[in-house]
């Protein structure tokens, strides 16, 4: 997601060069478009990377102080008009923010209408338009761009991490924070901002990390802090010891552990501005100008690869089941060469994290070929599957770094609940299904959230089990997938014989290999298949095979049948996949850690493959 860096300081005119050096060490976080302004040299932006940013930078381009920005596209394509930072009507207040702000819309109807000048289609742009109206309006005094900064901090809805300066106090940097990280650098005659400690490091180790309704204001050698009600705030230092790399990682040791607890977020940004749960109803932008053409849509073709394809076959099973749509999911790598029948009435959906999966992308253009609407759930912004798509619904889950796909997948099976509303809802589906649906997925973070705390207990159990050779994963319904996915992530990172299958396929052939060396995670939640798993258990522990089953929380009756049990918050059906999948992300990066490995980036994978 976007990364903000700002500096003040007395030590030359460096800022652009620190800066620029700042914004290459936050390009791991992904982003789409850089941009940088100098009070005593002015802006410059563009789209793509730090390195074209530096090319368009002049010579003379000086300055003690300035801010920039990485740009990861929410409202507006990723171009240099919507790059950060933004400006006033002026040119004299500028913004770098990361977040979204819900009430830009009203926001810059009222700001119009009172004579101001937008120059982007992005919401930040609202937030310097009204600090400039709050200044114009104040008594000129040292503190009124403080003042102006806060008035408009309080209208503002949504969430930020901020840093606003203005050309005419250029030595002070104000911040602001609201569910996206900021953190301030404390030098000796010079200060920072960021979104994350790594560009901070190289110049000092001394930091704060502002919490949620709190603004800073830093100049060369010195720093406040107060709340949104103007209430002062006092904070200590904290002082680094880590590297830059683990800063990126937030302390975590691994990227895959830090996304995998970053699920909360992810599902939060994920429904961001696109329920209305009052009416059941899902908003999907992206989406509106074909959906006309989806009223008529009978038939649906999900094309995706690996951990994609089984978030696919769990839109599979709630398409069909809640909007009443037939739906097939095919590998990308096979689709193209199959010959498939396709007409305007059938939409081919491809679902893919990168955007750039080769396979995915060929079956798109096969599609459009065939003369298909052509559909994208992609998480990275302006990537080609995005592009070559006629519509479609971005995750918005931030970039990933782990191979393994977590967080992705997640968001993933998230869109494809809000995909499912909005067709449903042009279908079928009652306003009270609608909301019951809405409901359940607003209530699904703070689910996550309780069941991250077990991580502790599921690191135990991976170590109990890590000296397996082998392991089966068994579902049924929406969790059938959910086993394929918990295999393929255990042998991905920790290189064992892992498979997914049916509960009920399991006597046709799998059954076989069970024996007291063979554990099985069964994925049993309290759902309408619940007494079918119990019965599949029961043939496993007949064969002395051990059994870990991820169950219902207060599930008192599996934990007598079972070796080992994790307990998951009920929700349902159709959604049970987002929690049940997270222990089994867990579970194979504790057990490949407890073996060594290199869990973010395991042998012979790539995180995005652009061949066949
Ligand atoms: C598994 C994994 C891969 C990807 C697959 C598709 O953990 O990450 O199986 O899901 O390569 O990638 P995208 O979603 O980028 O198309």
């Amino acid at each position: 997601m976007c990364g903000i860096f700002a500096y003040t300081g007395k030590k030359g005119k460096d800022a652009g060069g620190i800066l620029l050096k700042g914004l290459l060490s936050l390009e791991y976080r992904g982003y789409d478009s850089a941009g940088i302004y100098l009070p005593e040299s002015g802006s410059v932006k563009t789209p793509g990377a730090v390195a074209e940013l530096r090319k368009k930078i002049p010579k003379n381009f000086k300055g003690e102080s300035g801010i920039a920005h990485l740009r990861w596209a929410t409202h507006g394509e990723p171009t240099e008009k919507n790059a950060h930072p933004h400006a006033d009507c002026d040119g004299e207040i500028w913004v770098v923010h990361n977040g979204i702000i819900e009430n830009f819309k009203e926001l810059k109807a009222r700001l119009v209408k009172s004579g101001h000048t937008f120059k982007s289609d992005s919401d930040t742009e609202v937030i310097t338009h009204l600090v400039e109206d709050h200044l114009k309006k104040s008594a000129k005094g040292a503190k009124s761009f403080e003042k102006a900064a806060l008035a408009a901090l309080n209208e503002i809805r949504g969430t930020y991490g901020i840093a606003l300066q203005y050309k005419n106090e250029p030595d002070k940097i104000i911040a602001a924070r609201m569910g996206s990280p900021i953190v301030l650098g404390l030098g000796g005659d010079e200060h920072f901002i960021a979104s994350d400690p790594s560009p901070i490091l190289p110049h000092t180790r001394k930091v704060i990390f502002l919490e949620d309704g709190e603004v800073a204001v830093i100049s060369p050698d010195k720093h406040r802090i107060f709340k949104l009600d103007a209430t002062n705030v006092k904070r200590k230092a904290t002082k680094i010891d880590w590297s830059a790399e683990d800063a990126r990682k937030d302390g975590y040791e691994h990227f895959m552990l830090k996304e995998i607890m970053e699920g909360p977020e992810v599902i939060e940004n994920t429904l961001r501005g696109r329920l209305i749960p009052a009416k059941g109803l899902a908003k999907l932008g992206g989406l509106e100008s074909v959906a006309k053409q989806l009223e008529k849509i009978e038939r649906i073709i999900i094309v995706a690869c690996g951990s994609a394809y089984y978030a696919g076959l769990v839109g599979e099973y709630m398409l069909e089941e809640h909007a009443g749509i037939p739906v097939e999911v095919e590998l990308g790598s096979e689709f193209r060469y199959r010959k498939p029948v396709l007409n305007e009435r059938t939409a081919v959906l491809a679902i893919s994290q990168s955007g750039e999966t080769l396979d995915t992308l060929e079956a798109v253009r096969e599609g459009k070929r065939r003369g298909a609407l052509t559909l994208g759930i992609v998480n990275s912004v302006g990537s080609t599957i995005a592009r070559e798509t006629d519509a479609g619904v971005y995750n918005h889950a931030g970039p990933e770094i782990g191979v393994a796909s977590t967080k992705a997948f997640i968001s993933q099976l998230t869109a494809l609940a809000l995909l499912t509303m909005f067709l449903g809802r042009q279908r079928g589906m009652t306003a009270k299904e609608g909301k019951i649906i809405a409901n359940e997925l607003r209530a699904l973070p703070a689910k996550l959230q309780k069941l991250l705390k077990q991580k502790e207990s599921i690191d135990i159990l991976a170590k109990k089990y890590s000296g397996s050779r082998d392991f089966l994963f068994l579902g049924r319904r929406y969790n059938l997938p959910v086993a394929f996915e918990g295999a393929l992530k255990l042998k991905e990172i920790s290189y064992i014989h892992a498979e997914g299958c049916g509960a009920g396929e399991m006597k046709h052939g799998p059954i076989a290999m069970i024996d007291e060396k063979f554990p099985t995670m069964a994925i049993a939640p309290k759902d309408s298949m619940y007494q079918k798993m119990i019965s599949n258990i029961h043939e496993i522990k007949a064969r002395k095979g051990s059994v870990i089953a991820v169950a219902t929380d207060g599930d008192k009756e599996i934990a007598k049948l079972v070796d080992d049990v994790i307990y998951v918050p009920e929700t349902i059906d159709m959604l049970s996949p987002i929690l049940n999948v997270v222990p089994l992300q867990l579970f194979a990066y504790y057990f490949a850690k407890e073996k060594g490995l290199n869990v973010d980036r395991p042998r012979n994978l790539a995180k995005s493959v652009t061949v066949e």
